[in-house]
């Protein structure tokens, strides 16, 4: 039996968790920041690392207490291995969390798993739920920093097959969120909005990019949005001043966010049945703070293969995908040194 204790601190999060054998989640404590980056509409780097510096060891209490091991270094003595998501994220918050996780590992002499927060995750789907999906799979990860499809042989053997030239579908959603004078992030409160709303009122444009491309655009869409609320802006003019944002009644308000999300799934739907027809995909496999939207996780049963969503704790950022990833490493004696890096950029993005 492995136990592993997982730290996050990518972006936003500041997060510790214990997992089991790889998919038990004993605790999953989450120290969300996004109250402090709520007034401005999105994360400020340098606030993020300031709040990871003063959430991450009473988070990673927290995550021994609520698994019930001990506190501090008699916790830390019961675990077999020290996982952290060293990329890819904003610098200066990676940092804060690879630090933390290599001090403790030398601390308590533990072994020491740095994981690709992308990675991570994808395996999300197997926490809670120990389930092996037929391979090779497609895999997507949709975020607020990430839109990409990867081609899956097995848990160790990954290929980054498309992704955004612009915008993350997340983002996508956290911009149009402004653009209505929504809270941040935007994901959740669109997707409650656009169960009221009507998808087919206003034809947002799908942007498909060439016949057979996996890659992702989502800035045409987000403009669209922009025009639809502002108008089309004339020379010099400020599209997004106050001045020229016009009223939006409720029923719009839900219409607006309905076809918007539509218009979002259409293309996701649409790629991953491509990129599942171009590898010979046996299955589905979907990570990322918008695979917990309603409307996606509906749309999936029309690609016809058999789909694996995370259970909605594991979609957004956390602990307990990295922990659990790291025991696939721990098994095969892959473990990391002590001067192991924060990386700014996915280890898949130079395999493309
Ligand atoms: O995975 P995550 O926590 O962080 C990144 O790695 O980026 O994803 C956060 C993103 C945000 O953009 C948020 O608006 C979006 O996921 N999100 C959603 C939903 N819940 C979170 N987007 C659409 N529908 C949701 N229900
Ligand atoms: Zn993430």
């Amino acid at each position: 039996m492995a136990v592993i204790l997982g730290i996050e601190t990518t972006c936003d999060e500041t997060a510790a968790s214990i997992v089991v054998d790889g998919t038990v989640v004993r605790s999953n404590v989450i120290a969300s920041q996004a109250a402090l980056h709520a007034r401005y509409r999105g994360v400020v780097p340098e606030i993020a690392s300031r709040a990871h510096i003063e959430n991450i060891l009473p988070v990673v209490d927290e995550a021994l207490k609520q698994a019930d091991l001990p506190s501090g270094k008699a916790g830390l003595s019961k675990v077999d291995a020290i996982a952290v998501a060293h990329r890819p994220g904003l610098i200066g918050s990676l940092l804060i969390g690879v630090t933390a996780a290599k001090t403790l590992a030398w601390a308590s002499n533990k072994p020491l798993i740095g994981v690709d927060h992308v990675h991570a995750h994808l395996y999300s789907v197997k926490l809670d739920n120990n389930v092996e999906p037929p391979m090779p799979a497609v895999g997507l990860v949709c975020s607020g920093g990430h839109t990409a499809l990867y081609a899956i042989n097995n848990w160790l053997d990954i290929r980054l097959i498309g992704s955004t030239i612009d915008d993350a579908v997340g983002e996508a959603y956290d911009k149009v969120a402004a653009i209505l004078g929504l809270g941040y992030p935007g994901g959740p409160i669109i997707d409650k909005l656009a169960a009221a709303g009507r998808p087919d009122a206003i034809g947002f444009p799908r942007t498909l990019l060439s016949r057979d491309s996996l890659d992702f655009s989502f800035s045409g869409l987000k403009t669209a949005v922009l025009y639809h609320v502002h108008g089309v802006p004339r020379r010099g003019q400020d599209v997004k001043s106050e001045e020229s944002k016009r009223t939006i009644e409720q029923a719009e308000l839900y219409d607006i966010a309905a076809s918007f999300q539509a218009a979002c799934i259409d293309v996701i739907i649409k790629k991953l049945r491509r990129a599942a027809d171009q590898i010979n995909a046996r299955s589905v496999i979907i990570g990322g703070g918008v695979s917990a939207n309603r409307g996606l996780r509906a749309a999936l049963a029309n690609l016809r293969l058999p789909t694996f969503v995370p259970a909605l704790p594991y979609c957004t950022d956390n602990a307990a995908m990295s922990a659990g990833l790291a025991d696939i490493f721990l098994r095969s004696g892959s473990v990391s040194s002590l001067d192991l890096d924060a990386i700014p950029q996915s280890r898949f993005a130079e395999t493309k």
